[in-house]
C-alpha cells in the first residue's frame, strides 16, 4: 500500500471506531490535514447521522460544508464527544507533534474540549522520539524576532515558514533539531515565551488512542 492508501486505510477505521457511538447528541471534532481529510470525505457518506461537528480549520469547515455535513462554532456546543486528527509524529505514550498544516492552534483547542482524542496515521508517523519532524510554533508576527532568539537559546534551530498566514493571523516558526526527550517539559517552556500562541507539541493533551495503518491493517496503540 502506499503512503496515501495508508491513510485512506485508517480514516476508514475511524469511521468504523466512532459509528457506533453516534447519537443525536454527538459532536465530532474534525481535525486538519490529509488525513482528515480522508475522514471528512467518509463521514460524508453517513451524514445523515452526524448532527453537529467542529472544525480545526477554514479548511476543514469548508470541506466539510461542501459535503453538506453541518458545522458549529466551538462556543455553541457543550463538549466535543470525538476528535478524529492526524499528527506529523507520534511516539510510544501518544504525545504528538501537530502542525504541518500550520492549524496547531485551533487543533489544540478542539482536542483540549474533547472527551477522547483519536489519532489517525500512516506507520511512518510512530517514532521512538519526538522531534525529526520540525515542531512548528505559531507565533504573533511582531515577536518573531525575539521568539526566534529565544528558541534558539532553548537548542533550537527556528526558521520562519515563509508565506504562511495561519487562520488566526500569525506566522509560524518551524524548530529544527529538538531532540525531544522530555516533551511536556518542552511544550510548557515554548509556551512560556512571550509572543509564543503555541507549539504543536501534543504532550499535556496527547491522543487517547492512536489508530495506526501498516501494511498489516490498522493497529489500535493505547498509552
Ligand atoms: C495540521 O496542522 C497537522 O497537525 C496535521 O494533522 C498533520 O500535519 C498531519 O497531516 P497529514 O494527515 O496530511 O499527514
Amino acid at each position: 500500500m502506499t503512503q496515501d492508501e495508508l491513510k485512506q486505510a485508517v480514516a476508514k477505521a475511524a469511521l468504523d471506531y466512532i459509528k457506533p457511538h453516534i447519537d443525536e447528541h454527538t459532536v465530532i471534532g474534525i481535525g486538519t490535514g490529509s488525513t482528515a481529510n480522508y475522514f471528512i470525505d467518509y463521514l460524508a457518506e453517513i451524514k445523515a447521522e452526524v448532527n453537529a461537528t467542529v472544525a480545526s480549520s477554514e479548511a476543514s469547515a469548508q470541506r466539510l460544508k461542501q459535503h453538506g455535513i453541518p458545522v458549529f462554532d466551538l462556543n455553541s456546543v457543550d463538549e466535543i464527544s470525538f476528535y478524529i486528527d492526524g499528527a506529523d509524529e507520534s511516539n510510544h505514550q501518544l504525545q504528538l507533534i501537530k502542525g504541518g498544516g500550520a492549524a496547531l492552534t485551533r487543533e489544540k483547542i478542539v482536542a483540549a474540549c474533547a472527551k477522547e482524542f483519536v489519532c489517525i496515521a500512516d506507520e511512518s508517523k510512530l517514532v521512538d522520539t519526538l522531534g525529526s519532524f520540525p515542531l512548528p510554533v505559531e507565533v504573533i508576527p511582531m515577536a518573531r524576532s525575539h521568539v526566534a532568539r529565544e528558541l534558539v537559546k532553548l537548542g533550537g534551530d527556528p526558521v520562519y515558514r515563509q508565506g504562511v498566514s495561519t487562520d488566526n493571523g500569525n506566522i509560524i516558526l518551524d524548530v529544527y533539531n529538538f531532540a525531544i526527550a522530555d516533551a511536556l517539559a518542552v511544550e510548557s517552556a515554548i509556551n512560556q515565551i512571550t509572543g509564543v500562541v503555541t507549539n504543536g507539541l501534543f504532550a499535556q493533551r496527547p491522543a487517547d488512542i492512536l489508530l495506526l495503518a501498516t501494511q498489516n491493517g490498522v493497529k489500535q496503540l493505547h498509552c
